[in-house]
């Protein structure tokens, strides 16, 4: 990658910063659709956050920037504006500067978990959906199902107090969905999407028993690494359809060219 005087510049800031892969990510997927953007990781402490964000304002290569661990709540009253999405999740995860230093704040998690479903066939209107989790990704995916229309959303997750918080959360702004907390077993739903961390190390166990998963469910993982989960593996040898991770992250890409282009 050349990067030149003409280039757009973005950043992702976190901390600790040595984890973070969006950067290669974004880098990447500029290079595949041949825009001249670069983005690099910046190691921001969280003390130092408002300075950051301040000094960015003054930088005027500098098109957004992507915020994650632990800055995704707290970036949000340092910006001019969030979307209502972003505001109803409680987090940024993405940030765009406009050319006059204006920052405005978005959430790709919804959205980008969405058009993955819908670009491979799959709509949630009607239907119901399990979601195991109900961390900082299971809040966007619930809104993001209670959006489209689910009929019914079931919640369950290790702390249930997190998950009937949620569930009464989506519930209050989407009274058309029947959402509840619980549901220990796989049986009897369209889809089911997993957004706790359990698949990312290879001795998790499941995050459900998957003895009702047939040839009807769609199990859709959103863990990104790895790209195939013992979950799917397990779903896909019942005969369900699978959709990892990464078919989020690339629709978040996606969204994040077209917000940066706005
Ligand atoms: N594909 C994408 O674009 C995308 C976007 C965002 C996140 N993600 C992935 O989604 C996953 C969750 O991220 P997050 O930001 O939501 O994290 P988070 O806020 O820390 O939430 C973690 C969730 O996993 C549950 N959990 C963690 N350890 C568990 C265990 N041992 N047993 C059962 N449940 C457990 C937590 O339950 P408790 O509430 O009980 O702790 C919580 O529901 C990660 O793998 C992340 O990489 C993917």
């Amino acid at each position: 990658m050349e990067i030149t005087g003409k280039s757009k510049i973005m950043f992702v800031l976190a901390d600790p910063v040595d984890h973070v892969r969006a950067s290669a990510v974004l880098n990447a997927y500029f290079a595949g659709i041949g825009e001249d953007v670069a983005t690099s990781p910046l190691h921001v402490r969280p003390d130092d956050l408002p300075a950051v964000v301040g000094a960015i304002r003054h930088m005027n290569n500098v098109v957004g920037f992507g915020v994650t661990i632990p800055h995704k709540v707290a970036i949000a009253a340092l910006l001019d504006e969030i979307s209502q999405n972003a505001r109803l999740i409680g987090a940024v995860n993405f940030v765009k500067r406009t050319r006059d230093g204006r920052l405005v704040g978005d959430n790709m998690d919804a959205p980008g978990f969405i058009s993955a479903l819908l670009n491979r066939g799959c709509t949630i209107s009607g239907k119901r959906v399990l979601q195991l989790g109900a961390g900082g990704a299971g809040r966007a995916t619930a809104l993001a199902m209670a959006q489209a229309r689910a009929a019914e959303l079931w919640i369950s997750n290790r702390d249930p107090v997190k998950a009937q918080a949620l569930a009464d959360a989506i519930q209050a702004l989407h009274p058309e969905t029947k959402v509840t907390a619980g549901a220990d077993t796989a049986e009897n739903f369209d889809l089911i999407v997993n957004t706790t961390s359990l698949g990312m190390l290879s001795d998790d166990p499941l995050p459900i028993d998957v003895s009702g998963i047939s040839n009807t469910t769609v199990v859709y993982d959103i863990i990104v690494n790895p790209p195939v989960t013992r979950l799917m593996v397990t779903a896909a040898a019942r005969g369900a359809v699978t959709i990892g991770g990464k078919a989020m992250l690339d629709e978040q890409m996606a969204l994040v060219a077209d917000f940066i282009r706005r």
